[in-house]
């Protein structure tokens, strides 16, 4: 396995693989390695090779939010990279990425303006420019991206599409501790008391599953239901909990095809996110 800072190395490695006819998979990350990203590198192992990019960009975090104490271990991520068979880590320091000056940005209406979008209202803008330039750079046949941050994965393959990107993005499914809890290098934040107080946002997405299981389609009595759990944690503070189309971010009242149920919960200083996406073909 081999590590990169430079954007040259990656197009010369890259290109080098491409002549051979060889397929390229993508995992963007910011780091602190999780088995969420884990099962995203084992799923581009459908390549025939897999880059990993170790970025905390600060292009989409908010003059108020986490970039500085976001965690970092490289040292960590490089092992885990190994043990399941990266062929490639680029690790870019943001002069590399961005340099002394930088005018251009990759932004999108309609899908960035609810949910994540309405509390970090820089943070879309960030992800599609960072994502933007690291598929120029490594040129995938295919990326992966994980269904917690659900919405990211909406407008990431809005973007390949309005933009006629070429390359595949593969969503993939949400990683869980064995408690139930979403995997996050966010949960690194948590206290072993916020860690259990935590788990009320998985418990209200099961229930969700659960009352959808034995019919239930109107969102507001599912929503409701989720919010009177979520309130049952006092150290719970709801951001959002919402129904929307999983394709646009739009509103849903009923639940009918592929509906993002998702929720963004402050749990003492640390906001966590957690979702559920249908599929009711009725
Ligand atoms: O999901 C993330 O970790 C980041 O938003 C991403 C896609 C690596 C862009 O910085």
């Amino acid at each position: 396995m081999k590590i990169v800072s430079t954007i040259q190395e990656v197009r010369e490695c890259v290109n080098a693989w491409k002549k051979e006819g060889k397929t390229v998979g993508f995992v963007p990350t910011m780091g602190y390695l999780h088995e969420g990203h884990m099962s995203l590198i084992d799923a581009a192992r459908e390549n025939d090779k897999v880059v990993v990019s170790i970025f905390v960009n600060p292009m989409q975090f908010g003059p108020n939010e986490d970039l500085a104490s976001y965690p970092r271990d490289l040292e960590h991520d490089a092992k885990m990279c190994e043990a399941h068979k990266v062929d490639l880590i680029f690790h870019p320091t943001s002069e590399e990425m961005y340099g002394d000056s930088f005018y251009s940005y990759v932004d999108m209406n309609v899908l960035t303006e609810d949910l994540c979008g309405l509390t970090r209202p820089v943070h879309f803008r960030g992800v599609c420019t960072v994502v933007t330039k690291l598929f120029n750079i490594v040129m995938p046949d295919k990326a992966y991206f994980g269904q917690k941050d659900a919405q990211q994965l909406a407008i990431i393959r809005r973007m390949v599409k309005d933009l006629n990107m070429p390359l595949q993005i593969v969503g993939c499914p949400i990683v869980r501790e064995p408690d139930g809890l979403a995997k996050s290098s966010r949960n690194t934040y948590l206290s072993e008391e916020e860690h259990r107080a935590a788990l009320v946002l998985s418990r209200s997405v099961f229930l969700a599953r659960d009352m959808i299981g034995r019919g239930e389609r109107d969102c507001k009595a599912v929503l409701a239901a989720m919010t009177a759990e979520i309130e049952k944690e006092p150290l719970a503070r709801i951001d959002y909990v919402k129904a929307v189309d999983f394709e646009n971010i739009q509103p849903v009242t009923q639940i009918k095809g592929n509906v993002l149920i998702a929720i963004a919960v402050y749990i003492g200083k640390t906001r966590l996110i957690d979702n559920l996406v249908t599929d009711i073909i009725e």
